[in-house]
Order: structure tokens, then sequence, then C-alpha cells
């Protein structure tokens, strides 16, 4: 037989060898789950409701995946401590006991925010603003109160969350902590944390962090901190983007930026929204988009970039956390299609783009 006749021959057998390669591949890391593909790099977390715990189908997504868990709402002081004498455990204690029966373990969010803040801590009972010293004096035993019930299982806090403006002259955003404390404030939840769990690593947590003029006032404030010696150890990157953003360079100069400042940078809300929109803020549209081809391309493309840039800086990223579960349970509502897994807790093309390149 001549040559080209074997070769003819042989072709349905590459083939069907391609094709079985293919499937071992795709058999390999459907078997294993993100915690195991991203094992030598980071841990990979997921923020959850109470409601995903209660789920069977969803509870072993998170098993499968997932070796880092935070609370989406249910540990900010809003939720927690609603009132002066209030305490409100139920919804994070589910969560919390899920991750103590499964080994997982939790990044704890947040001990303050100018949004879903324990409000009351600011006034007295005639509604006028109390002196800082009360102030504080409420927010460390809010503080020593939430990190204690939960060291057993919580290695990292969001101490403080958002402090910096988004524009304007002052770096810091005028929110009623500020207006009250001033940028104070932020100094004093690190040292309350600190004296509440000493082993907890500590971090400042913020969105549109690879914004070059907000995270130059970041890096500005943490290394003020650090050198006034508040023990604050690392940096939360919130990692709310969308298809068409950050680039590689904006997320490459962000994370210039901070490696060398800390110890540790966590991408603690990431999600890509199949938008321009952008951030955390609450202006986005939850009527989202029709997914097409092309959106679906440019998504998953969009995380492939994001986790080649994550991976270059694994020596100092030690987490990345997803901020919801799948679509369908999104704060950006399912029609902006921002996570790995559908509404039907299926793969999407993203999560094969970042499992297949590994
Ligand atoms: O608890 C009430 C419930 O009683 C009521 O029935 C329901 C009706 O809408 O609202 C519930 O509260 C909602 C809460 O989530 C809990 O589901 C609030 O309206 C809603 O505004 C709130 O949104 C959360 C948002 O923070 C608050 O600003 C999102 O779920 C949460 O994903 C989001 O997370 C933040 C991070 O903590 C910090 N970074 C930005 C990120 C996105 O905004």
């Amino acid at each position: 037989m001549v040559n080209g006749q074997w070769s003819m021959m042989l072709r349905p057998l590459k083939v069907a060898a391609g094709t079985l390669l293919l499937l071992c591949f795709a058999l390999q890391t459907s078997a294993q789950g993100l915690k195991d593909v991203f094992a030598r790099d980071f841990l990979m977390g997921v923020s959850l409701s109470g409601r995903n715990v209660r789920i069977d189908a969803e509870q072993d997504l998170i098993r499968r995946h997932f070796n880092s868990v935070t609370c989406e709402n249910a540990m900010k002081p809003a939720s927690l401590h609603p009132a002066p004498d209030v305490w409100r455990w139920d919804e994070a204690d589910r969560i919390a006991n899920f991750c103590r029966e499964n080994g997982i373990k939790m990044r704890g969010h947040c001990l303050v925010w100018h949004n879903q803040f324990s409000d009351w801590m600011y006034y007295d009972d005639k509604g006028n603003f109390v002196d800082k010293e009360t102030f504080y004096a409420r927010l460390k035993d809010h503080i020593l109160t939430v990190v204690n019930r939960y060291k057993d299982v919580v290695y990292a806090w969001d101490v403080v969350n958002e402090a910096m403006s988004d524009g304007g002259e002052n770096p810091y955003r005028q929110s009623k902590l500020y207006q009250l404390c001033g940028d104070e404030f932020i100094e004093k939840a690190f040292l309350f944390a600190r004296e509440a769990d000493p082993k907890a690593i500590l971090f400042y947590n913020d969105y549109n962090e690879t914004n070059p003029r907000k995270s130059r006032n970041i890096y500005e404030m943490v290394l003020r901190m650090r050198s006034e010696g508040v023990p604050i150890d690392g940096i939360g990157m919130q990692g709310h983007y969308n298809i068409f953003g950050p680039s590689v360079k904006e997320l490459e100069d962000a994370l210039s930026l901070y490696a060398p400042l800390v110890e540790h940078i966590h991408v603690t809300e990431l999600d890509v929204r199949a938008s321009e929109e952008m951030g955390g803020q609450l202006n986005f549209s939850k009527e989202g988009i029709s997914m097409t081809d092309t959106i679906q391309a440019l998504h998953a493309q969009q995380y492939e970039r994001l986790f080649q840039t994550f991976r270059k800086f694994r020596d100092k990223i030690d987490c990345v956390t997803f901020w919801n579960l799948h679509d369908g349970c999104s704060w950006l509502g399912e029609k902006n299609h921002p996570l790995l897994f559908d509404k039907a807790l299926q793969p999407k093309p993203a999560y094969y783009r970042i499992t297949a390149e590994k």
C-alpha cells in the first residue's frame, strides 16, 4: 500500500484518538473542581447566602469547587447587629456551620462598611452624632463580639470596606463614618480586629481598585498605615469587572503597585459582567443583555486574561473569590451573566477556558 492510502486509512483513527484525548481532558477537569485545578496557585472562594447552603445541588457545587467561603451579606454589621442589643446570628451561623462541617475556610466580610452598617452606632437617643469615644467603644464591642464568635473558622477579615472615594478632591469617601471620625476610624478598626484575633489576616477591601487614581489613593493610605504600625496585612481587590476591562495592563499596574506593600493580596469579589458597567456601586442595570456567541466569547476571553494575570502574581495572591455561586443568584441579576456557572449550575465557556489552559 502506498503512503497516501495508509494515511487515508489512519485518519479516522487519528480523529478518534484526538476526540478521546479531549474527552479525557474534559472528564478530568470536570471531575476536579476549581480548587483542585488551581491548588498550586491560590484558594478558590465563593460568596454565599444562607439560601445557597440549604439547596443540596448548590452544596455539592460548593464542596466540589471551593475551599474558601465569604458570606455575601450575613456577616455585615447591618445584618448581624441591627440595633444596640439585637444580634441576628442565624444566617451567618448557618453558613459558618456548613463550612465547619465541610472543612472550608472563611473570609470574614466585613467589619466596617458605610453601606449596610449598624447606623445606630453613630447616634445618641436624640438623633445627634455621638462623640468619637462613644462610637469607638460601640465599634470595638461589635468587632470583638463578631470576630470572637467565628475565629475558629474565619482566617481573614475584610476589616474596612470601600473607604476611598471614586473622585473629587478628598481621597476618602465622605461617609458618615468619615464625618464623625475623619480617616481615624480605619486604623481603629484594624487595631480592634487585631486585638480580637491576632492570627487572622486583615484586609482593606475596595472596588475600582485598578483605576489608576483610586489605586494610588489606596496605595498611599495603606503605605501610611503600615509605616505607622497599623496592623494591616493585605489588600482586597474586589474585582467587579466587565468583558471589556480592566485591560491586562491596568490589572498588572495595580497588582505591581500593591504587591510590594503588603504580605497578601486577595481578589475578593470577582465577577465579569456582560456590559460596560463596572465597580461595586448599585447603579447597574439588572435587565442586562441577551447572551450571544460573541459576548460569550468575550466573557471567556476576559476570564482567561484575568486568570493568566492572577497567576503571574501567585506569590502574592493567595485567594480568588467569586461574588456569588452562579448567575441565577448573582447580585447583578442573571442577565448580566457574570459568573462561571449558569442558573442551571452548569459550567459556562469561561469555566472551560480558565481550567483548560492549566
Ligand atoms: O434583607 C432584605 C430583605 O429583608 C428584603 O426582603 C429584600 C428586598 O429587596 O432586601 C433584602 O436586603 C437586600 C440585601 O442585599 C440582602 O439580600 C438589599 O435590598 C440589597 O441591597 C442587598 O444587596 C447587597 C449589596 O452588597 C448591598 O449594597 C448584595 O446582595 C451584595 O452582593 C452586595 O455586596 C457588595 C459587597 O458587600 C461589597 N462590595 C460591593 C458588593 C456589590 O455591591
